[in-house]
């Protein structure tokens, strides 16, 4: 069963049939909230709010440990995270949808591994490339059967929050290779991986990044809402479809 972790400006999968909500306890404290479980489509499907019910729990306060624990002991068998992200290459303006393919991590204090009591050997988990290859094509062909534009590819800076970038990080992440910035793709990405879950991302440009374009004199967020909004609306068409149409192939000539 695919799992959604929706994030700001996905806070309701409004075209999830509700059959049930769960608490699963988790031995790495509360989730973010209760998994909802239901069908999009007539497929099973479940989502989980990442800030929580009440959108209150911080990036940084987030227990992803305890939210992918909880997905994976639910039944999951993929991850689509959904979040909003600030735009650092040029291209990447608000209302851009974009599926990244690689994470910069500058997050710090955050728990994000699972192998860390004495009872499990060391392990170091393979993270070449972060995100899982077959759910990427699944969403990069949803997207284009529903002929909704995407920017494929892209380097996720993930930042700790919960304060916006200075312009200076920002000129740094861009000189690093970092194309677009969030503060909650890590350690999510890295603990599904140690859980074995296949797991993609779709981020949403909220906002140009500190210093860019419309954010050269400050990032303000209200008046990007309707714009996040519109854009959050073609991410949750793209799931539907997605989870209709689970193993169709890529449109001829159509590459990753
Ligand atoms: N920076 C970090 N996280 C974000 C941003 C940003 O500019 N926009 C949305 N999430």
């Amino acid at each position: 069963m695919l799992a959604i972790i929706g994030g700001s400006g996905l806070t309701t999968l409004s075209n999830l049939d509700v059959a049930h909500r769960e608490i699963v306890r988790t031995p790495y404290g509360e989730a973010s909230g209760a998994i909802v479980i239901g069908q999009i489509g007539g497929q099973p499907a479940m989502f989980l709010p990442r800030h929580g019910h009440g959108h209150t729990i911080v990036p940084h306060m987030v227990n992803y440990r305890a939210n992918l624990w909880a997905l994976h002991r639910r039944g999951a068998t993929g991850v689509i995270s959904v979040a909003s992200v600030g735009g650092i290459r040029g291209d990447l303006q608000p209302g851009e949808i974009v599926v990244p393919d690689q994470i910069i991590d500058y997050t710090w204090g955050r728990k994000s591994t699972y192998y860390e009591t004495l009872d499990t050997p060391v392990t170091h988990v393979d993270f070449t490339e972060p995100y899982d290859a077959d759910l990427r094509r699944r969403i990069i062909e949803a997207a284009a059967t529903l002929s909704i534009p995407l920017k494929i590819g892209g380097v996720y800076a993930a930042t700790q929050g919960p304060r916006l970038e200075t312009a200076a990080e920002i000129n740094r992440f861009e000189r690093d290779g970092a194309d677009l910035v969030g503060m909650t793709g890590m350690p999510e990405a890295v603990l599904a991986r140690e859980l074995g879950l296949p797991y993609a991302a779709i981020n949403v440009v909220a906002n140009h990044a500190a210093g860019r374009g419309s954010s050269a004199n400050g990032i303000h967020f209200k008046s990007l809402e309707r714009v996040l909004h519109e854009a959050m609306g073609q991410v949750r068409a793209i799931i539907e479809e997605l989870v209709d149409s689970p193993n169709s192939c890529l449109p001829m000539g159509m590459s990753v």
